[in-house]
C-alpha cells in the first residue's frame, strides 16, 4: 500500500470521528493538526476538517502553510459541513501556492444547532470510508 497519512482539525469532534474510522480501516494513525504531527514523505494525504463561518479552522491552515511540496504527493479532502457547496477552499489555496496537489474533495454531511442534526451519523461515516477507500486504491 502506498504511504497514507491522515490530519484532521475538528471543533466538535465530526472530523475526528471520521478521522479515526478511516484509521482503523487503512490500519494507519490519524493525527490531530493540534498537536503539531510532523508528516515526513507522503504518498497521499488525507485532511479532514469542517467548515465554519465559510472557512477552515485557523490551526488546519497553520498547518497546512507548513506543508512542503516535496514532502506530499497528493492530497485528498475529507470536508464535513451543513451545505455541501461548502469545502476547504481555504486550504487548497495555500496548498495550490505551494503546487501541492488536491487530487478530490469529499463531503460528509455535517449539522450546526439543529441544521442537519445527527449527522455525521453512522451512516454518513460509513460511506465516506468506502469512497475514500476506493481513492487509496486508485
Ligand atoms: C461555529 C460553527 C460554524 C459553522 N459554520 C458553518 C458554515 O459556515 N457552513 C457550513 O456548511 N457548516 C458550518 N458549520 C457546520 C460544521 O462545518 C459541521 O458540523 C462540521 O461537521 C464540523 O466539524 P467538526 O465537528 O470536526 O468541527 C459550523 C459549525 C459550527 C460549530
Amino acid at each position: 500500500m502506498n504511504n497514507v497519512k491522515i490530519v484532521y482539525a475538528t471543533k466538535t469532534r465530526h472530523s475526528k470521528k471520521i478521522a479515526l474510522a478511516l484509521a482503523k480501516a487503512l490500519n494507519v494513525q490519524a493525527e490531530n493538526v493540534a498537536s503539531k504531527p510532523i508528516l515526513g514523505k507522503v504518498d497521499l494525504l488525507f485532511i479532514i476538517g469542517g467548515i465554519y463561518g465559510g472557512t477552515s479552522l485557523p490551526s488546519l491552515l497553520e498547518f497546512v502553510n507548513s506543508l512542503e511540496r516535496e514532502d506530499i504527493k497528493r492530497v485528498v479532502f475529507l470536508t464535513s459541513s451543513v451545505k455541501k457547496i461548502q469545502g476547504q477552499d481555504a486550504v487548497r489555496k495555500i496548498l495550490e501556492e505551494k503546487e501541492i496537489l488536491v487530487e478530490d474533495e469529499l463531503h460528509c454531511q455535517g449539522s450546526f444547532l439543529f441544521m442537519k442534526f445527527g449527522h455525521p451519523n453512522e451512516k454518513d461515516i460509513k460511506e465516506i470510508v468506502e469512497s475514500s477507500m476506493k481513492l487509496v486504491k486508485r
